[in-house]
């Protein structure tokens, strides 16, 4: 039955393609001083053109030698094959640590290990599967806002507030077991607030600065990582109080947890609290971004949202999506993949050298940091035909296969690939499905919002679309 609904797919391109390169590569990196200033303002914007051509990049910061790597083979080497010797970097513990301590983000080695197995079975397909009509839901509830102001009534909406409080709505619903969370606004601006500001720390960290010095996103990164351990501290103290969370739920199984080597036994307050914060934040944050580009896409291609509207109807009717739903939205699926591809929600990843190394020709010093910038991964000349276009039918069931795994990685790759891949894979389709069967996209006009990397990937300045009820 699926194997016909595939084969009646329309999987042609759809009208003149669009070119959707976002960010004009630079003929020459910037010298060190220029860089970091760059760097501060969007990385993005520092990208060379040879890091779009080439599979390895060497790159100078001052006394610092750095890489940007992009070939399939060499990031399968960095990622997976010799992970051990290219650990996350300092760097990013110096960027995360402060809001979230040790956690299964920052931690690395054992420390990592047994956090990372206390939380796995949660992320099991079918069990994900379950919590899609709690996923649909959240994107009902927007729809339900949006109705307010009349159905065919078209009003501008920031799309990048709405999305996230809906993907906000979901996790809470889902991992944290319907929790309540009056924190939620709290939270939100805490987190655009530290993010926006850790430019500028991973700036000073590659200018050789020390953690403890000045910069003006300082305050900015005290103030908002105190916001957030205080909103968490006062939820998990109400739940507590209460008893109303645990079971098979996030915090169910983060409390049942044994941290090695603590005396007896157990899981202690702060590391629950880090985790805790930690899946709020990544399991909110980058499934809206990736949310967000979808649509910003899609009022910009009003055939493929056309198309993905007539699959939603046809597949779900008028009924809520469910998980049994999801393997029948192909089309949804894969415009969802392709604007991963092109607006990569997660853009640059990092690792670490431990030793001097050669890697693709390249001899790296103990210590070297690695950039993996997957938005540029995701638009290489040597990787994707006319990767500017945006094209589903690249990941139509038929042609993904020909995708290698360190060639579209959204999620990253390896040991440390993101744990909520499939989860957000399945929310965005549902979600997805939930708003274009219920609304209509359209771009406003005017310039279009800059790809601007803050740990995720933001629309500078926000995104307004024209949203219309239907
Ligand atoms: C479109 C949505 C998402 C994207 C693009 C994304 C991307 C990523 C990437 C690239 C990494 C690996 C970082 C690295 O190797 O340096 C990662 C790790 C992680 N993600 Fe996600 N993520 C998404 C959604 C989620 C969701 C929904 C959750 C939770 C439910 C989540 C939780 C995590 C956690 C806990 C880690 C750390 C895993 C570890 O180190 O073992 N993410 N994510």
């Amino acid at each position: 039955m699926l194997g016909e609904r595939l084969h009646m797919l329309d999987q042609t391109p759809v009208a003149a393609p669009r070119d959707w390169t976002a960010i004009p590569p630079r003929d020459k990196p910037y010298p060190a001083p220029l860089f970091l200033y760059h760097f501060v303002r969007n990385p993005l914007r520092c990208l060379p053109r040879a890091v779009y051509e080439e599979p390895i990049v060497p790159h100078r910061i001052g006394r610092f030698r750095t890489a940007w790597v992009t070939d399939p083979d060499l990031t399968e080497t960095v990622f997976l094959g010799r992970h051990a010797q290219f650990p996350k970097p300092p760097l990013e513990q110096r960027v995360f640590s402060d809001p979230l301590g040790q956690s299964i983000l920052t931690s690395q080695g054992e420390d990592w290990r047994w956090q990372r197995g206390a939380v796995a079975g949660l992320f099991r397909h079918e069990d994900i599967l379950s919590y899609v009509p709690d996923m649909a839901a959240a994107a009902s509830a927007l729809l339900t806002q949006w109705r307010a102001g009349g159905v065919g009534a078209t009003r501008a909406r920031p799309i990048h507030r709405d999305v996230t409080q809906a993907t906000y709505a979901a996790i809470s619903r889902t991992l944290f077991g319907g929790a309540a969370m009056p924190e939620a606004g709290a939270i939100q601006a805490a987190v655009d607030g530290y993010l926006n500001a850790t430019s500028w720390e991973i700036a000073t960290a590659l200018a050789g600065l020390p953690a403890w010095g000045w910069h003006p996103a300082s305050g900015r990164l005290k103030r908002s990582s105190r916001m957030m351990r205080s909103a968490i501290t006062r939820m998990l103290d109400r739940w507590q109080a209460g008893g109303a969370v645990a079971g098979d739920s996030l915090f169910g199984r983060l409390l049942a947890a044994e941290e090695p080597g603590r005396a007896g036994g157990g899981i202690s307050r702060e590391r629950v609290l880090n985790n805790l914060l930690t899946f709020l934040n990544a399991g909110h944050e980058t499934t809206a971004k990736a949310l967000i580009w979808t649509l910003y896409i899609l009022s910009q291609e009003p055939e493929w949202q056309e198309r993905l509207r007539d699959e939603a109807r046809s597949v779900v009717g008028d009924g809520p999506v469910e998980g049994r739903h999801i393997d029948d939205l192909v089309l949804t699926r894969q415009v969802f993949e392709e604007a991963m591809r092109l607006y990569a929600p997660a853009p640059v990843l990092t690792r670490m050298a431990t030793e001097d190394c050669d890697l693709g020709g390249v001899r790296l010093a103990a210590g070297s940091v690695i950039f993996i910038p997957i938005w540029a991964v995701h638009r290489h000349r040597a990787l994707w035909p006319e990767p500017e276009q945006f094209r589903p039918e690249r990941f139509a069931p038929g042609a993904r296969k020909a995708i290698r795994r360190t060639q579209f990685m959204p999620f990253g790759f390896g040991p440390r690939i993101c744990i909520g891949s499939t989860f957000s894979r399945v929310e965005g389709v549902a979600m997805l499905a939930t708003l274009l069967r219920g609304a209509r996209f359209d771009w406003p006009g005017g310039p279009a919002p800059e790809p601007l990397a803050r740990v995720t990937l933001w629309p500078r300045g926000g995104m307004t679309l024209a949203v219309t009820p239907l």
